[in-house]
Formats: C-alpha cells, structure tokens, sequence
C-alpha cells in the first residue's frame, strides 16, 4: 500500500557475519529492497552496512542517538552527526526498552529528537503503555505525556511509532481495535499539540508477524510499522513488506 513504512529493529541481535548475511538476503528481495523499508541495526554494524546498502533502496536506521548535539567527551555515545554521516535515514527515540532500562527522560528525548532533526535524520519517537498502565486505564495519559516533548519541537520530519509494551516481544499484539483508537488518539493529540501538525505518521509495533502484518496496516490511521522479532528472520520480514 502506497505511504505504509517498514522498520525492522533487529536489537542487540547479529554479528557481523550475520548481519551481512540478513542484509544481503533483503537487498536480494524486491519485495524488501524499496526505500520505503528500512532496517535498524547496532551502532557497530552500520558502517559496515551502509557501504552494502550503496546504490541500493532499502534504508539504514539507528536504534538511539546522542542527547548530545556536538562532538566531545561523552564516551561511548553516537552523535546524530555521525549517524547522518554513515548513511542513516532514520533513528528510533525512546524505544520503551531504553526507556526501561536506561531511564531515558522527557528532556533527554527531546534532545535527542532536535539532534536527530537538525542532523537530518528522521528520529521515531516511540510511545506506549505498560501492560499495567493499560489495566488501569490511564495508557492514554501515558502517552500524552510521552508525546508531550513535540509541543517543544519547532518543526521537522519526524514520526511516532506507538508500541505498546505489552505487545513486544510476548506474541500478544494488541486488537486491530486497540490499535485504531490509540493512532487516532495520537493523531489528534498531534493535530492539536505538536508542530508540524499535518499529516504525522504512525507506525506500530509489537508483535507485528507474517500472519497479522495485512491486517494491522490495513487499520486506519496506520502508517506502518515497526517490527522487531521477525526482521531477524528475511522470510518472515519479506512477507511483512509484501503486505505493506
Ligand atoms: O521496535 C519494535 C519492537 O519493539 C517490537 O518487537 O519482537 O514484538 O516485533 P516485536
């Protein structure tokens, strides 16, 4: 479907063999190798994939971005800068999994965000409520809050990908209902908050496999999505993209 967006975020996952051999697999594969898939790979492999993805559509995307805007002495972090200039289209902001265990802030991820945008690499904030938060009935204002950072963002490309974190990584993926009211409710709160306010897309995430890919992308107000597990597997992912 035209505008739908495929991110696979393979994690700590691969080697550098391994990595090789994924990516190659996907390039091999019209159904993978469109600019509108992209793959988010550790920080380590992305030189080296970049010059495999040469000529080729399918995109590079980062897993997290310094808060840092310039060069300098913050050991072991990657700026924004560098992910542009290694070739990276995009770059997730606040994956739940950092957000659990590095305690990554509002104030962080907003400059993480301004960093990304001012790089020139599209950043993914990602947005969704604990399984918890979801019983108790407050995911909405979770999110809210979460989304909260772009009313502080003047302007730029960036999307959201609305991953509940129930859903990740534990087979159960929320209804086609769940998902249609909480991207709905994004985007309004979007239209009414953020800037720019137009047309913000939302992938989701969480679960996402061959079998249920067709019908999550066919729900309204999904722009795509973005898909852990199964981007480690080519078959599983080409399938993904062939619904897209
Ligand atoms: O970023 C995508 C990821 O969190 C979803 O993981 O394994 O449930 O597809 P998974």
């Amino acid at each position: 479907m035209a505008g739908k967006l495929i991110i696979g975020n393979w994690k700590m996952n691969t080697r550098a063999q391994s990595a090789q051999s994924l990516l190659d697999a996907l390039l091999a594969d019209s159904e993978c190798n469109q600019s509108w898939v992209g793959v988010a790979a550790p920080s380590v492999y992305l030189a080296m994939l970049a010059q495999r993805l040469q000529g080729a559509s399918l995109q590079l995307a980062a897993q997290d971005v310094s808060g840092f805007a310039n060069d300098g002495a913050y050991t072991g972090d990657v700026s924004a800068a560098m992910l542009r200039d290694v070739g990276c289209t995009y770059v997730l902001v606040g994956h739940s999994e950092r957000r659990q265990y590095f305690a990554e802030s509002n104030p962080l991820l907003l400059a993480k965000m301004n960093n990304a945008l001012a790089a020139g690499v599209v950043p993914v904030l990602c947005v969704g409520e604990t399984l918890e938060q979801r019983e108790q009935g407050d995911y909405l204002q979770v999110i809210y809050q979460q989304l909260s950072i772009l009313v502080d963002i003047d302007a730029g490309d960036y999307l959201i990908a609305y991953e509940p974190v129930w859903a990740i990584g534990t087979g159960k993926v929320a209804t086609l209902e769940q998902i249609a009211e909480i991207h709905s409710a994004i985007k309004t709160w979007c239209l009414q908050n953020a800037k720019p306010s137009a047309n913000i897309r939302v992938l989701y995430g969480g679960s996402v496999k061959a079998e249920n890919a067709e019908s999550i992308l066919k729900t309204d107000n999904v722009d795509g999505a973005l898909v852990g597990g199964a981007s480690l597997d080519a078959g599983s992912f080409r399938m993904i993209c062939q619904a897209a």
